[in-house]
Parts: structure tokens; sequence; C-alpha cells
């Protein structure tokens, strides 16, 4: 990803592992500060993740992998390392697939090889995200119009993203997409943090409010619509930010392909369908209080459940890191 840091283009991954620790970048603070946050306890890397400092599931689970990794070296218990790490946030499930993966690494060969698991899951993690790039980006028309909800790109995946790797491509190659960017209430990744991304690199974009998104499909004013996700359950009933089923369901209504863009870390093969996965719900004052002013009457209650779920039904395709995928072929990725 590209962006400006203390005044200086770099391209830079949004999280990286340095001596005993992490340095990611705190999304808490983007749009208006670029800060790069260390964590060295356990305490600082769940308190990073609980409050959205670090975000997005194959963000989240190439931290989770280094966490657990780190806490591993320290000497601390296996078993109460990944309870604390996993509870942190349940809905995802790529902290769940890397730090399995890391726990056989450490049964086999210990701190040393628990840590060099967790640095290949997030090379793993970027690479395939190239290669969602390369393969969305020929869904992609030369100017076309893309809607996309929440933050799905390099800030939610350590580098490329995984909804914006194709727009993102398709940019490098010349082919001057358009992103429609729904703000995403109630914390506002789509406009803090996608706007950021494509702000950094100059590709044309607009944000919209995330009701607006009918109206604009039924203008023809969407080409295609790209999401990341969450949990891919194993009948292709996808978990995603809030939001993402009604921009699912108008996206049928009104002939707009709709495409969920994952690395393969995101499919659960324990779990049969999408009704089966937890989803956060976060606290009411996201919703009622903003920057610590009432939004809402001091009595008013608010439910604020942070993701939902699309049924299959209404996917046109996967975009994956072996292709664009129909649900047939996202199915044999399971076996
Ligand atoms: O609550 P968040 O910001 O962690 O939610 C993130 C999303 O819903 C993303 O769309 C999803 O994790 C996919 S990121 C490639």
């Amino acid at each position: 990803m590209r962006f400006t840091l203390d005044g200086r283009m770099v391209d830079r991954p949004c999280l990286w592992p340095v001596e005993g620790g992490i340095e990611h970048i705190d999304q808490r603070k983007l749009p208006g500060s670029t800060i790069i946050e260390r964590s060295k306890t356990l305490k600082e890397q769940l308190e990073a993740i609980r409050t959205l400092s670090v975000r997005g599931a194959p963000a989240l689970g190439v931290f989770a992998g280094l966490s657990f990794a780190f806490g591993l070296e320290r000497g601390s218990d296996p078993n109460d390392l990944k309870l604390a790490i996993l509870s942190a946030r349940p809905t995802a499930v790529d902290p769940r697939n890397a730090v399995c993966e890391v726990e056989d690494a450490f049964l086999i060969s210990g701190p040393k090889g628990a840590m060099s698991k967790a640095l290949e899951i997030m090379e793993r993690t970027i690479s395939q995200c190239r290669q969602i790039g390369e393969h969305g980006a020929r869904l992609v028309p030369d100017g076309g119009r893309v809607m996309t909800h929440c933050n799905a790109g390099a800030l939610a995946t350590v580098d490329w993203g995984t909804a914006l790797a194709p727009i993102r491509m398709k940019a490098r190659q010349g082919g001057d997409p358009f992103v429609w960017v729904s703000e995403t209430r109630p914390l506002l990744q789509g406009s803090r943090l996608t706007a950021w991304e494509l702000a950094q690199e100059r590709i044309r974009h607009s944000l919209i409010v995330d009701s607006s998104s009918g109206h604009l499909m039924s203008q023809g004013l969407v080409d295609l619509v790209i999401v990341g996700a969450d949990r891919v359950a194993r009948n292709g009933d996808v978990v995603n930010k809030i939001g993402t089923y009604d921009k699912a369901v108008l996206a049928r209504e009104n002939n707009v392909p709709f495409y969920v863009a994952l690395p393969l870390s995101t499919l659960d093969a324990d779990t049969a369908t999408g009704a089966d996965i937890v989803l956060e719900e976060r606290p009411a004052e996201e919703i009622t209080d903003m920057n610590g002013m009432a939004t809402a009457p001091e009595i008013s209650p608010a439910f604020n459940p942070a993701f939902d779920m699309t049924p299959h039904r209404y996917i046109t395709g996967y975009v994956t890191p072996r292709g664009v995928l129909d649900r047939e072929g996202l199915l044999e990725l399971f076996h």
C-alpha cells in the first residue's frame, strides 16, 4: 500500500513484526493522522484488536498469529493465549485459522517454528491478496464504477486488500476505475479508511451514505459491487460488515453483479451455513455518540450488530486467489 508517512511516500504493509512485538498503523486515528503503534505485551495486542486499532479479518488473522507466536516465545501457556486472542473479536475466522496453524507448528518445532509459521502466514496473506487483485481486475471494465462497503483494503488485510485489490490492480494497470465508497455507519470504516487508501493512491472515488446504494444502482451508476468477508460458511454464505446484505439484495433487484473477495484463510470448513456464525454485537454508544457528542436522546436504547449474513443465492461470484469462482468452484476449495 502506498501512503504518505512523515512527509514521504512509502510502500508498506499496515502491520509488521519488530524485535519483541508488532507495529501497526493505528486505524482509529485515520484519516487525520498516520500513527504507528507498537504493541509488545499480550494486553496491548488484545487492546489493539478490541478497539479496532487493528481490524479487518485477514489483518486480524496475521496479527493474531504473530501475537500468539510472541506469547509462546515469552513462555506463556498456549491454551490461555489462544483463549484470550480468539475471544477478543468473535466473528472473523482468520484469527482462529492462523492461531491453529501456529499452534501446530509450535507442537512440532517449539517457539521458533511458531514464529516462522506466523511470518509465513503474513507473507501468504499478502501474496493471496495480490492474486485476488490479478483475477479480480478482469471483472472491472476500463473506467468501471465499483461500489464497495466497509474497508476491505490493505488496512484490513496487511497489503493489497480483498475488495480493493482488483481496484488497486486495475488502477496500476492504467484502467482508471472509479469507486463508490459507502461510509459504513457507525464506525465509518468506508469514509475514514477506504477513502483514505484510495486518496493516497489517487484512485477516483466518491463517498456516499450507506442508504443511497439502491438509488445509485437504480440509476445505472454502478457496474459491479465488490465486498470483503469475515467468514465464509461451507455452503457459500458470507458474513461481512453490517449493511452488506442490503447491498446484495439491492444489487439483485437492479441486475448489478455482486462479488465477494476473500483469501483462503476466510473459509470456515467447520461451519455449515451462515446462520451458524456468531455475529459480534458492539456497544450502543457507537450509535448514540459521535466523538463524545450525543446523536440520540440519552434514554434511547440502540442495537448495534456489527455484521450481517448474505445468503449465497445473492452472490454472483467469489474473487479468490485461485480465480473468480462460481458457488460450485468455491465449494471445491473446502475439500
Ligand atoms: O469491524 P471491522 O472493521 O473489523 O469489519 C471488517 C469487515 O467487515 C471487512 O469487510 C472484512 O473483515 C473483510 S476485510 C478484507
